[in-house]
Order: structure tokens, then C-alpha cells, then sequence
């Protein structure tokens, strides 16, 4: 597999927490882009599950993308228990326990081991650096490796890690930022120029990418592709909840927050936000596990102020239209 066999140049972002399903990766690779699963989150079965539901829809080529597992510096046990003396008034609210902020792999090695056994066709990380024997065992396994970066010294690294391709996520993009830490805050055009200064590899560029003349600007500074996530997330295929689709048409603006999983996260301005983003310690996933319960339950409410509602600075330009019809105007006519 290689993206520029793509029919169209048009990457769907994975997208953990519900809205990259099986039905919305399927039926962005059956119409010519590629279609990616989420394996945050998800248990090992149910990624199985995902990766066996897109084949049954498609032939095309789609990808995983996985989590790398933290190695950053262990928050302070009282930073936690601050925040978590924060959020109580909203879990009593709700009449939740908050969840323990426990940190955990996302089950590495063995969704490693299920995407090199199933032969996925493409393997994208984010939040680090696999192993070399990572990337050669997935390799062997007929992948290609993308890395996510978000600065010149990461493209290097990953170029260095013996990664195929990079993904580079500018500042406006939804969702955590995706580099080896938090701190990048590069805009996606100075971004792309600057990695195709320091490394040879192809590079598919993410972050406020929304419709055709976006995708034009992404190629036009050299991108081999680009890679988009909210302007997925009204499609019907998409996983996105009915509050966080009331949200995204009514919002106002974007902000990069650590209040909901304690890592960099730009997501719609709601109350939550609002109200904690500044008091939120840097510790990920423990951050991530404390608000679970709370999310969960404001999910189950409908209350918008209160769930993760990651969208990039371009989310006023999303559509509600069929996937596959979207990657048709994406992609239509542009030339790499
Ligand atoms: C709801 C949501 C969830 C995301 N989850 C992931 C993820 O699981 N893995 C990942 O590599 N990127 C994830 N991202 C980031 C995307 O890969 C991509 O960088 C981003 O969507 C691009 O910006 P845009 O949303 O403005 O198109 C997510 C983005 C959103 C909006």
C-alpha cells in the first residue's frame, strides 16, 4: 500500500471515543480515500470486531492507528488528588464516583500483535515513537507506518525510527495533539514546510483541513495527502452523539484543554472547559481516567457542557453529508 495509490488524497482521521466507526472507515476507503479505525480506548475484541466489521464492507485498503504508550514524568499524586477535589461537585451533580486516575498501555502489545496478524494495511501512531522492532515487525506484516509529529525535531526521529510516512498535525486540528509530547503548537502550513526541509518522507498534512480549496492549500505545500477529522464528524456513518452533533452546529470556538484527560486536547468551548482548563495538571492518562465516569454520564444526559467535545478550528465548516459523497468533493480534480 502506498498513499499515493489512493484514488483520492483524502485521509480520514481516526478518531477515538466513538466517531470513527467500522461503517464511516468503510465507506470512506470504498469511495477512493482511506479510512481509519480508532484503537484508543478500545478493548482487543473489540478492535477485532472493528477491523473484521470493515472488511466485511470493503475490499479497499483502511488503517488502525494506536496510542503509544506514555513515558513521561509521573504527575504528583497531590496535582490529582487537587484536580479530583475540583470535579467533585460535578460528580455529586451527577451522582458518579470519579474514576481512579490510574495510569494503563491501552493494551500495546497485544493490539500490536492483532494489526501485524490481521494484516491491516496501513498502521498510523500517535503520542511517540514505536520501536524500531515495531516498525520492521509490522513491515514484515505487509503495513505501512505512519507516525503523527507536530515539530521538525519529531519528523527526524520518526524519519531516524524507520517510519514510511508522517502525518503532521498542525495546532487547528481537533482532538489531542498528537506529537511525542503535548507542546508543539506549529500552524499546519509553516509545519509542512519545515518537515519537508528536514526529512525525504512523504508527509500527509492534518489540522483544520474542511473542504476541497483546504485540501488544495495541504497538497499545494507539499503534502502527499491530507488527513481530516471534523469535517467527518456530521456524517451519518460517524459515531458522533447526538449533543456533540447539537454542539458542533451551535458552537462558538475552539480551545486547546488539558481539563478533560491531561493532555493538550482542542475541543469545542463548553462549560467543563470553561470552568477547569486552567487548574488541570499535565497527566495523561490519569486525567483521561478521573473524568471518565463524568463524560460517560453527561453523555448519557445529553448535557454537551460536560463531555470532551474535540473539534479542530475549522468545525464551523463541517456538513452533515454521506461519507462517501464527502471524499467525492474532497477529492475531486487535484493534482499531486
Ligand atoms: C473527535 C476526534 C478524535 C480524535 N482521535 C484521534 C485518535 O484516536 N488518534 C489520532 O491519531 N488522532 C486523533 N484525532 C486527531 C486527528 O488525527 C487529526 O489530527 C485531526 O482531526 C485533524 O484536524 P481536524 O479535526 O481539524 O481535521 C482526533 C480528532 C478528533 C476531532
Amino acid at each position: 500500500m502506498d498513499l499515493q495509490s489512493l484514488r483520492y488524497p483524502i485521509i480520514q482521521a481516526p478518531m477515538a471515543g466513538g466517531p470513527s466507526t467500522p461503517e464511516l472507515a468503510a465507506a470512506v476507503s470504498g469511495a477512493g480515500g482511506l479510512g481509519f479505525l480508532a484503537a484508543g480506548y478500545r478493548t482487543v475484541a473489540e478492535l477485532r470486531a472493528d477491523i473484521a466489521a470493515v472488511r466485511a464492507r470493503t475490499e479497499a485498503p483502511f488503517g488502525v492507528n494506536l496510542f503509544v504508550p506514555g513515558t513521561g514524568p509521573r504527575p504528583e499524586e497531590t496535582a490529582l488528588e487537587t484536580y479530583a477535589e475540583r470535579l467533585r461537585p460535578d460528580a455529586e451533580r451527577y451522582g458518579v464516583r470519579l474514576g481512579d486516575p490510574v495510569a494503563d498501555d491501552d493494551g500495546w502489545a497485544e493490539k500490536l500483535a492483532l494489526v501485524a496478524g490481521e494484516r491491516v494495511p496501513v498502521v498510523s501512531f500517535v503520542f511517540g515513537l514505536p520501536g524500531r522492532e515495531v516498525v520492521e515487525e509490522l513491515r514484515r506484516a505487509g503495513a505501512l507506518v505512519l507516525v503523527t509529529v507536530t515539530t521538525p525535531a519529531e519528523a527526524v526521529a520518526a524519519w531516524e525510527g524507520g517510519a514510511d510516512a508522517l502525518v503532521a498535525q498542525g495546532v487547528e486540528a481537533g482532538g489531542h495533539r498528537g506529537g511525542f509530547t503535548d507542546e508543539g503548537d506549529l500552524g499546519l502550513l509553516a509545519l509542512l514546510r519545515l518537515v519537508a526541509r528536514h526529512t525525504p518522507l512523504p508527509v500527509v498534512g492534518a489540522g483544520g483541513v474542511m473542504d476541497h480549496a483546504g485540501v488544495a492549500a495541504v497538497l499545494a505545500a507539499g503534502a502527499v495527502a491530507a488527513q481530516l477529522g471534523t469535517a467527518f464528524l456530521l456524517c451519518p456513518e460517524a459515531g458522533t452523539s447526538q449533543p456533540y452533533r447539537a454542539a458542533l452546529a451551535s458552537a462558538s470556538a475552539t480551545a486547546l484543554t488539558r481539563a478533560f484527560t491531561g493532555r493538550l486536547a482542542r475541543g469545542l468551548v463548553n462549560r467543563f472547559l470553561a470552568e477547569h482548563s486552567a487548574y488541570a495538571p499535565a497527566a495523561y492518562p490519569q486525567i483521561h481516567r478521573l473524568t471518565a465516569p463524568l463524560r460517560a454520564a453527561a453523555r448519557r444526559a445529553g448535557d454537551a457542557e460536560m463531555i470532551n467535545l474535540w473539534a479542530g478550528q475549522g468545525f464551523a465548516l463541517a456538513r452533515d453529508t454521506p461519507a462517501a459523497e464527502l471524499v467525492r468533493e474532497l477529492g475531486t480534480g487535484h493534482t499531486r
